[in-house]
């Protein structure tokens, strides 16, 4: 099998990490991104990391003639997906696009790859399919029942790509349901930078820990959880990163269909990161308690059992590493690559 490994969306937070994650395992990443969510400046800093400039083709994982054109021009070994659209609110505004972006997007893909004969994808759900779960920490088969148009886009990727499975038995594939993936490398040289007012609780608290911004606006205060705060799997982005190394050993072993979830297993709430971004940065985090966000589920975790005993892989970096990670990217990057 090849080692070049097409990564789709490779340019973004979690597909930066996992081509050097790749690179340090010996494979060759070529990136496919449009750009729209990324900064080809990464790819520098992909080459600083790992002695090697990934190949790069600006395009859309939408347009099948670039595709078709991909696989004839460099055997590609296998397939890692992350190209979509990721932002809830913005998946209740417009929900055709995110359909578009993340399950015609897909199938466009596995198209190509079916035409091309590469049959070994690995592809980003999230742990979002399981909507508010019944019980944390939460199996694979756990209800899904997602509560937004971003999570339903999961969701029915995950099931077409079960029906592709089903169709034709040779395709190994994998589907990731990643938890909240957080942290950067930890050189510093690579990161998440999200355009304009960040959504997510790590790079809000990153942006007032280097001053960018006043305080965190923490959502509600008055959950059923220890210190009354949302409670969430935070998994650093490189175990993440080994994750999809793991996972792509695992398919070139034997062809089949595995979903899985990758989290640490462990809850921490809003307060217990802020207090282990204050021990990483030596910053104090200002915040004020508000209301809740609609939408938000008070607290859950996954179970990463099955991880474990299916691809040898658990993830290792503590809280106060992602931190400590986050910082050291933030401050020597406040601007992100520009
Ligand atoms: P990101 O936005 O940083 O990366 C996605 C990349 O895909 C970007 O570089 C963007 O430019 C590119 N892209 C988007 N649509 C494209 C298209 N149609 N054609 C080509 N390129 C396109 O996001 P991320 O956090 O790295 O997430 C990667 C994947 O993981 C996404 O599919 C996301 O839904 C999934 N995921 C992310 C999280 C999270 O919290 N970050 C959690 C669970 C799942
Ligand atoms: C974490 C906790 C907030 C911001 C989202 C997507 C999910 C997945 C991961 C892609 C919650 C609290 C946050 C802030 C806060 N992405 N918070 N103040 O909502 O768990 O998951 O990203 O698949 O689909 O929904 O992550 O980082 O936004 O929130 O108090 O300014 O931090 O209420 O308890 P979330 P998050």
């Amino acid at each position: 099998m090849s080692q070049n490994i097409l990564v789709t969306g490779g340019a973004g937070f979690i597909g930066s990490h996992t081509c050097v994650a790749l690179a340090a395992a010996g494979y060759a990443p070529v990136i496919l991104d449009n750009l729209g969510n990324s900064d080809v400046r990464v790819l520098e800093r992909l080459e600083r990391i790992t002695g090697a400039r990934p190949r790069f083709i600006e395009g859309d994982v939408r347009d099948r003639a670039l595709l078709d054109k991909l696989f004839r021009e460099q055997p590609i070994g296998g397939v890692i997906h992350f190209a979509g659209l990721k932002a809830v609110g913005d998946s209740v505004a417009d929900p055709i696009t995110y359909y578009d972006n993340n399950v015609n997007g897909t199938f466009v893909l596995a198209a190509a790859m079916q035409a091309a004969a590469v049959r070994t994808l690995i592809f980003s759900s999230s742990a979002t399919v399981y909507g508010d779960p019944d019980r944390s920490p939460i199996p694979e088969d756990a209800p899904l029942r997602p509560a937004n148009p971003y999570g339903r886009s999961k969701l029915m990727v995950e099931q077409a790509l079960a029906d592709l499975h089903r169709a034709n038995p040779a395709w190994r594939i994998a589907l990731l349901r990643y938890f909240n993936p957080v942290g950067a490398h930890e050189s510093g040289l690579i990161g998440e930078h999200p355009q304009g007012k960040p959504n997510n609780l790590m790079p809000f608290v990153s942006q007032v820990a280097v001053g960018l911004r006043d305080k965190l606006a923490v959502h509600g205060g008055d959950y059923p959880t220890p210190d009354g705060t949302g409670v969430r799997d935070y998994v650093h982005v490189m175990d993440l990163a080994e994750g999809h190394v793991a996972a792509l050993r695992h398919a070139e072993k034997q062809p089949g269909l595995v979903t899985l979830n990758l989290g640490t297993g462990q809850g921490a709430s809003v307060l217990d990161v802020v207090k282990a971004f204050e021990r990483a940065s030596g910053q104090r985090i200002a915040y004020e308690i508000g209301p809740r966000r609609p939408g938000d589920v008070p607290a859950y975790w996954g179970d990463p059992t099955l991880a474990q005993a299916t691809l040898g892989w658990r993830a290792s970096r503590s809280v106060d590493q992602m931190c400590a990670d986050s910082w050291r990217w933030q401050q020597a990057n406040p601007n992100g690559y520009a």
